[in-house]
């Protein structure tokens, strides 16, 4: 699985969200912007604002992508439970994608709270909200949403995302969930997501079963109204 063509994926489904809460949050006149758990640099090399961009991530070989995708931002390697920067010294602090990974996501706000004085979570992951259609394919929600909890995640943080910025003292402005875009419905979108899917499973799922349920989602794929809601919100500190 390459990382970052996954990660530039999940980036394009929140493009125009990140848009309009970056806007929103004063990027024009920032001048420090963090993201936590950069990653591969998928959301850092979009920014286009004057401001500084930093980028913190524990993964070594994920920072060494980043200098190469996102060679304008300066990078530390760090846990986000413990920020290494001042009080209220960055102006605008997202994460896209790391809550649902981390220990205590709790922890992680309250770090971005006391550094940034503009909090955004741009999306998590809520797979009890995940619509699956035909019915039999809600066995493939359950597969993935357990390949996920292996690897250490909490699939559907997304829910309990507003109630941990409330938890976290912080002043929520706007919440609510991302639908399933419609590029999702393209066939190099579906293909890209397949590729996941597949890598997902490959430990826990025979071949067998995997492809059964690619052929019926194939046969949804034109009729599908929604896949899964992403929760997102925007926050000031
Ligand atoms: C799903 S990736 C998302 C990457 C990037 N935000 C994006 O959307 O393209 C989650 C990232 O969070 C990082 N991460 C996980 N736990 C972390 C922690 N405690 N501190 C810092 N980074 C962490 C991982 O190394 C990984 O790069």
């Amino acid at each position: 699985m390459n990382w970052h063509t996954r990660y530039l994926q999940q980036a394009a489904w929140t493009r125009d969200l990140r848009t309009y809460l970056f806007e929103k949050a004063g990027i024009a006149d920032a001048r420090r912007v963090l993201e936590v758990g950069c990653g591969t640099g998928a959301i850092l090399r979009e920014i286009k604002s004057p401001a500084s961009l930093l980028g913190l991530d524990l993964e070594p070989a994920s920072l060494a992508e980043c200098r190469i995708h996102a060679s304008a931002a300066s990078l530390t390697r760090g846990d986000a439970h413990f920020l290494p920067y001042p009080d209220q010294s960055i102006d605008i602090v997202y994460c896209h994608f790391l809550l649902l990974w981390v220990r205590d996501p709790l922890q992680v706000v309250y770090e971005m709270a006391r550094v940034g004085r503009t909090v955004l979570a741009l999306a998590e992951p809520d797979y009890s909200q995940r619509v699956d259609e035909p019915a039999e394919l809600q066995k493939l929600g359950k597969w993935q949403a357990d390949a996920l909890v292996r690897r250490g995640a909490d699939p559907s943080f997304g829910s309990r995302l507003a109630e941990t910025f409330y938890q976290a003292g912080i002043q929520l402005i706007e919440t609510g969930p991302i639908q399933s875009a419609e590029k999702r419905r393209l066939p190099v979108e579906w293909k890209n997501e397949w590729a996941v899917i597949e890598a997902d499973l490959a430990e826990s799922v025979s071949g067998e079963d995997i492809q059964k349920m690619r052929v019926l989602d194939e046969n949804a794929r034109k009729k599908r109204r929604a896949g899964f809601a992403c929760a997102y919100l925007f926050c000031l500190g």
